[in-house]
């Protein structure tokens, strides 16, 4: 049995709590936050076992095997080196840091001290996104030549409640990067981008702002169109990312859903829906040679992303493995999301540097 430390219980926790459901290998043994009354709340809710006063605490106490790291993205380097440096083994949520010193001081800690990093991104374990994944490795649409996403963020009846101090830190350059959808939120994009098609050699962006709401004057990084070239044959990929605040959105999450369509030369692959969902189509659909193939027995709730995150980051573990979503892998994410961002303030176009494994 993993015992699992949560540090950090805000409204993502809720999410991977779900993955510890009845799992035979791994379970929430403590938790620490310093919003202590919300500790104590979601300790009885998941019958953890202890409830530290301190992080230095929770890492000292021997019966922690692995740390969740689910804080904002300023805490994460120094987070990780410190559990590194207890010898815990890492799970620390997307984007692993602000900025790539910061990546490579996780990396190096976690290496010297010989423990597991990994880099928790739910889009490349949503069911849909894994059976195209599936799909295009047996070959089913040809070679991949075009990856094109698009992102709508809108309003949501039954979307979950967000509270303000979870938004607040994501606006601030020093704690969030300062770029909620384009920083924070385009990390899954990129991360997906990467784990269907592989690495990126060039990116250029253009990155509008508008406001949240309108009137208020605070001002989120959208709409945006991005296009990049990946290092693979004659494969490019495009995204374009719009906030529609009166559009409705189908969700219990995020009011914001993404469609992906990849061609390739003999077919094309579309995931009709993620967080929220639009129209009622397949999760999964196949064209090819005429014929449109529906894939409707996928499990499509965002929330299974998280619950096969978890279990496979526990599984892994438990079978003396390293987990999927290495170090390597969420800096190489991390520099994409950043030089989009780059471009769109220098309008030049980025070269990335930074190798990606598929398989890892
Ligand atoms: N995979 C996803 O789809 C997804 C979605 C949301 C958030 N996230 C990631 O999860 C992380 C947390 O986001 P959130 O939305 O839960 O934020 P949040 O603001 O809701 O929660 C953050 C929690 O961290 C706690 N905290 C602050 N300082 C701490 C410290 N020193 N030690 C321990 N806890 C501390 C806060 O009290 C709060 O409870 C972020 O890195 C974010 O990128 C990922």
């Amino acid at each position: 049995m993993i015992n699992v430390l949560f540090a950090g219980c805000g409204r993502i926790s809720d999410l991977h709590a779900l993955g510890y459901r009845d799992n035979p290998l791994g379970r929430i043994y403590g938790i620490y936050d310093p919003d202590r009354e919300k500790a104590k709340i979601k300790g009885a809710l998941w019958q953890a076992e202890k409830i530290y006063s301190s992080y230095e605490e929770a890492l000292a106490d021997p019966n922690v095997h692995l740390v969740e790291i689910l804080t904002p993205h300023h805490l994460h380097c120094e987070m990780a080196v410190a559990a590194a440096q207890a010898g815990k083994q890492i799970s620390l949520q997307k984007p692993m840091a602000l900025n790539l010193k910061e990546a490579n001081q996780i990396i190096a800690a976690a290496e010297s001290a010989g423990v597991t990093l990994r880099i928790y991104e739910n889009f490349v374990y949503y069911p849909p996104y894994v059976k195209v994944k599936e799909l295009i490795d047996n070959g089913e649409i040809g070679e991949p030549l075009s990856f094109n996403l698009r992102v709508r963020c809108g309003r949501g009846a039954k979307a979950w409640d967000v509270p303000l101090d979870a938004w607040q830190w994501r606006f601030n350059p020093q704690t969030g990067g300062g770029c909620p959808i384009m920083f924070d939120h385009n990390y899954h994009n990129c991360s997906l981008a990467l784990y269907l098609l592989g690495a990126v050699e060039k990116v250029s962006a253009w990155i509008d702002q508008s406001e949240v709401i309108p009137g208020s004057g605070l001002l989120i990084n959208v709409p945006a169109m991005v296009m990049w070239k990946y290092r693979r044959g004659k494969s490019y990929g495009n995204m374009d990312v719009v906030m529609a605040p009166e559009l409705e959105i189908d969700t219990e999450h995020y009011a914001d859903e993404s469609r992906l369509e990849i061609t390739g030369n003999r077919g094309i692959l579309f995931v009709n829906r993620c967080t929220g969902r639009l129209q009622n189509r397949p999760p999964v659909e196949l064209y090819r040679d005429g014929i449109t193939t529906a894939y409707e027995n996928i499990s499509a709730g965002w929330e299974e992303s998280f619950i096969a995150a978890t279990r496979d980051l526990i599984l892994s573990l438990s079978e003396g493995k390293s987990a999927r979503l290495s170090g390597q892998n969420g800096k190489a994410a991390l520099e994409f999301t950043l030089a989009i961002n780059e471009s769109a303030c220098s309008g030049q176009t980025i070269i990335l540097q930074e190798e990606y494994n598929q398989k890892e």
